[in-house]
Parts: C-alpha cells; structure tokens; sequence
C-alpha cells in the first residue's frame, strides 16, 4: 500500500528504550543532549516576540512566493552586518530548513541522483532525502587537530549521477567550519564536475569566541550555492519556523535557479503571514539570545575542560563553534553500549556518536547549552563512570 521510500525501520532503537524505560521507572534523567534552546532557561524577550507575532497587515493575505519583502529585507540585513550584499531577489523564505532543502534537492536532483553529504554529520538529512528520493553519498571529514574535508574521500565519491555537495557550516556536531582554503577547493571540485554548494549555516553566529568568525557562503559567487538558515537557531527561535535560503553564483545560472525556486516556492507558498511580518523584529532579538546561549557554552566548556583534566579515559576533540561537544573516551564497547550504560547505571543522558556516524567506537557528544548544574553533575557523573568502567 505505501511507497518504499517511506519503509523505514520505525522500531525503538536500543538507547530509546534504555531511556523510555529509565523514564517509566520514574528515574530523572540529567540530559547532557539538551538542545532545545526554549527549555534550558533562558530569558527571551517576551513582549517582543509576542508582539512582532501580531503585526497589522497579518490581516491580509499578499501571496507572495519568495516571502513577503519586507522580512526578506530583514534577511538581508543579516548578511550586510557580515559585509555581504545579498539582494532580496535571490533570497526565498521557507519555514525550516528542512524545507529549504527539500527545495534545493527537487530543484537539483532527478530521483536516484546523488548528493554528497559529510560524516560525521547531523542525522536529519537521511530522512530528508528519503522523501525527496535522493541518494546520499558520504564523503569523509577527517581529524588532524581539527576538523577538515578529506577531498581524496570526496573526488572518489563524485558519479555522473552527482548533483551537489552539501557542507554543514559549522558542523554539528563536529563544530568545525570550512575554512576559505576548503571554500576554494570546493568550489574547483564543482566547477570541474558541474555541481552546485549547498552550506547550511544555522550555527553560523555561534563561532567560539577565540576563533575566527566563519565566512558565509552566501558570498560565493564562484559556483552556483544555495546558503540555508532560519531563525531556530539564529534568534533560538525553532518553534516560530521560519529560515531561508539564499542563492548566489554565476549570474546566468542563479537566475535561473531563482526562476525555477519561484516555482517551487509558490505551489507551497508555505510561511505563513504573522510570522513573516515578525520577521524583522524577531531577528533582531537574536543579539541578546546569542549572548546567553554564547555565554553558557564559554561556561560549559570551561567546566568541561576542567573536568577533563581530571579524567583519565576521555579526552574532547577540538572544535570551531557550535553547541555540542565530543568527547573521545575508552573505546572497549561501543558508543551505545557505552550510552546506555551511563542511563542505566548513571541517570546521564548521552548522544552515543553512531548517530552522527563517528568513525569507530568511543565518541560520545554532549550539548554545551544544558542547564550549567545539570552539566556539572551529569558530567562529573559520566567521566567518573567511564573512567570506572574503563580500567
Ligand atoms: C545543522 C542543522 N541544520 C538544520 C537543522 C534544522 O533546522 P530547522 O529547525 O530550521 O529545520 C538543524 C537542527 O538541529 C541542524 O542542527
């Protein structure tokens, strides 16, 4: 009766039921994967955003298939703070990002076509492609001090059927970023192939503050690349749904990609009016969220480190931005024996590093935006455990 694309394996996994068992043993379980900016204690400007949400001319419906302008001229002003000039014209409002790929894979990809996807990586993607009928291909990221593009790995990987190569900048939840050398690189490999970027850029604001702040794709005009982010992480704001994608390259080529992303865009016409008229005021709030959210992962990473020095079995990989944390531990069983074992014997939450598909045992990633007490003890659980476990 239903299409194969949607015939996934939907059983628990094994680290879902160690949890919804914990959790109907009524056990409280310390989550060091929380990621909900909405939840962990941070003080939005509420008068603000609920008043954005009820902007006059939400009374009247203007279709209007790119996003209405005066929230895609918010949009652009984003970029212009970077120094980028992105004209409204080349900028498409979708209400996730999520969407946004959806879009750039129908627009790019014939069913069975290829896009290249790093890993480790963020996990939404599979499913993503599923439903749009695009094969993902894996190319490698490696860790030399740092994360970077094996691009041995993605040359072997690029078919006749390859369409695009997607870069997740920063990474979650490696937190790296692509560096302008890689930028380069990336942009020959697709000249050479006839393919286009596609960045995602939801944690871009989020670089940690020692580093250099990373560049946008929505600069490069060197191939056709399409830049995607949204307000869920920006302004910590995902339950609003609204993000973009922005289209930059060649001239004759993005024209006309932005021709036939009108198209798509206006079947949908998805975002809907409040929200979209809030717009500019809500990204305008992402000032004062970004440096309680920046704020908590300098603090996280700080007791992190700290608690690290003391531990002997784990160390954390280094990274540029973002969020999350990974931590290299003891690899004598795998990550999600390793998972579980911290729910059940711990009452600590982990991501188990499979998820990302971390290459081997022994990875495991913890969100730097939990609640700062909850970190403390939950890690100082965890590390005393696998160093416990590990002798
Ligand atoms: C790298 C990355 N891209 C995209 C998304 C999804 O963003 P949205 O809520 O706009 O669909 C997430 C969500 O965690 C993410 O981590």
């Amino acid at each position: 009766m239903f299409a194969a694309r949607t015939h996934w394996n939907l059983a628990l996994n094994r680290y879902t039921e160690a949890i919804d068992a914990a959790r109907r043993a009524g056990r409280s379980l310390l989550d060091l994967t929380a990621s909900n900016p909405t939840s962990v204690g941070f003080t939005y400007e509420r008068e603000r955003i609920l008043g954005a949400l009820q902007h006059e001319n939400a009374l009247q419906y203007e279709p209007a298939s790119k996003g209405i302008l005066a929230a895609r001229r918010a949009v652009s002003g984003y970029y212009a703070e970077r120094g980028i000039a992105v004209d409204t014209e080349r900028l498409v409002l979708t209400v996730s990002t999520s969407e946004a790929y959806s879009y750039c894979f129908r627009l790019l990809c014939d069913p069975g076509d290829e896009v290249l996807v790093p890993s480790p990586s963020y996990p939404l993607f599979d499913f993503l492609a599923d439903i749009q009928d695009v094969k993902l291909v894996p190319y490698e990221l490696v860790y030399d001090h740092g994360w970077q593009i094996e691009f041995g790995s993605l040359r072997r990987k690029i078919t006749p059927r390859t369409r695009a190569i997607l870069v997740v900048h920063p990474n979650n939840p490696t937190g790296h970023f692509t560096k302008a050398w890689e930028m380069e690189r990336l942009n020959e490999v697709c000249r050479e192939h006839d393919l286009v970027l596609v960045s995602d850029e939801v944690f871009l604001d989020y670089g940690l503050a020692e580093q250099a702040a990373p560049l946008s794709f929505a600069a490069n005009q060197k191939a056709l690349t399409f830049t995607l982010s949204g307000l869920s992480k920006i302004a910590a704001l995902p339950q609003i749904k609204v993000a973009w994608l922005a289209v930059s390259g060649p001239e004759a080529v993005a024209r006309e990609a932005m021709e036939r992303l009108d198209v798509i865009a206006d079947t949908y016409l998805s975002p809907n009016a409040p929200v979209q008229w809030a717009v500019p005021e809500l990204l305008a709030t992402r000032e004062g969220i970004q440096r309680q959210l920046n704020e908590r992962v300098r603090r996280n990473l700080a007791e992190l480190d700290a608690q690290l020095a003391a531990a002997k079995l784990t160390t954390r990989l280094e990274f540029d931005a973002g969020w999350y944390a990974v931590l290299r531990t003891s690899a004598y069983r795998t990550d999600e024996d390793l998972a579980i074992a911290l729910i059940e014997g711990e009452g600590v939450l982990v991501h188990p590093g499979h998820f990302f598909d971390f290459p081997g045992a022994g990875y495991l990633v913890v969100s730097l935006i939990t609640p700062e007490a909850e970190f403390r003890e939950g890690l100082g659980r965890a590390l005393r455990a696998l160093d416990e476990a590990g002798k």
